[in-house]
């Protein structure tokens, strides 16, 4: 028998990686999903082929990797669930919940497991995430690549060696995306106070950001120097920069992510207490 991928919960994020994994080749024998809805378990087993439960104990008996994708607030309770044949089996645990912590979890599954913690973000729904992951000691070379690739299949991926950075991580990444939505809703505001229609307001708007986006992944220079080359001397964009850095758009973004980091730590420390 194949490598068993489980994963407990079987949301939106457990979906979209499941569909990644698929997509990817994974042959839909080897993922099994649990969830307490029966018509979510029919219809992603529809949808899919895999293999779905409403029993997680039966799931974890099984795996030999794990992915706890269940809401933060209800891990606990489902990891001491599961903490029995965790400890039996010993597999590979990834846990995708947002803030919560390795020791955390390490002492509802009863200590010393191999356990990833990752931090995806909501691009993930269509592949085009970014997730970080952090190992405990008892993960080996090979579980890191196992880790690795399944979060591959939703998008890129980069590794902390220290877990403090996740806080760090869920202040950029994490909640960046609503940080760039934001950015578009204004410059779509602006424009229609310019007197564009809403619609190429909304149009252009998302299409420059795109279109920004791309130009950054795929070109070998920074963003700093991408922007020098599309600001002229005496131009409007050196004009417009020129407004957005007088208004403190440097200081905002600093001030904006040291009061998630600083949110998330609040929240992981919640999480945590018994
Ligand atoms: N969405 C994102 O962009 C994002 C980004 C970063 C991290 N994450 C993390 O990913 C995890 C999942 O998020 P999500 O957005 O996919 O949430 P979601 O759609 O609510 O998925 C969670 C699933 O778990 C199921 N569930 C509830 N109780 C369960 C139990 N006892 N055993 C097994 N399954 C159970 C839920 O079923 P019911 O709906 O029937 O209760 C639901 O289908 C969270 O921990 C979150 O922090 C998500």
């Amino acid at each position: 028998m194949t490598d068993q991928i489980a994963f407990i919960g079987a949301g939106n994020m457990a979906g979209a990686l499941i569909g990644g994994l698929i997509a990817d080749g994974t042959p839909p024998e080897r993922l099994i999903a649990t969830d307490p809805s029966v018509e979510k378990c029919q219809a992603l087993g529809a949808a899919t082929g895999i293999r779905t439960l409403q029993d997680n104990r039966e799931a974890a008996a099984v795996a030999d990797t794990l992915v706890l994708a269940v809401k933060p607030q209800i891990l606990r309770q489902v990891a001491r669930e599961i903490a029995e044949q965790i400890q039996d089996r010993r597999p590979l645990v990834i846990s995708i919940a947002a803030g919560v912590r390795c020791d955390s979890l390490q002492s509802w599954l009863g200590g010393d497991v191999p356990l990833v913690r990752t931090m995806p973000n909501t691009p993930a729904m269509i592949q085009a995430g970014a997730t970080v992951l952090y190992a405990s000691p008892w993960v080996s070379e090979a579980q890191r690549g196992q880790a690795e690739s399944l979060m591959r299949a939703v998008g890129v991926t980069q590794w902390v060696d220290d877990e403090t950075l996740m806080d760090a991580v869920t202040a950029l990444s994490g909640s960046g995306p609503a940080y760039h939505f934001l950015i578009m809703e204004a410059m779509e505001n602006a424009a229609r106070e310019l007197g564009l229609s809403a619609e190429t307001a909304h149009l252009l708007t998302l299409q420059t950001a795109f279109g920004a986006a791309r130009m950054a992944l795929e070109s070998s220079e920074s963003p700093e120097s991408l922007r020098a080359r599309v600001t002229s001397p005496g131009g409007t964009t050196e004009r417009a920069v020129r407004a957005l850095e007088e208004g403190g758009i440097r200081d905002l973004f600093r001030t904006a992510l040291e009061a998630a980091r600083e949110r998330s730590v609040e929240l992981s420390v919640d999480m945590g207490k018994a």
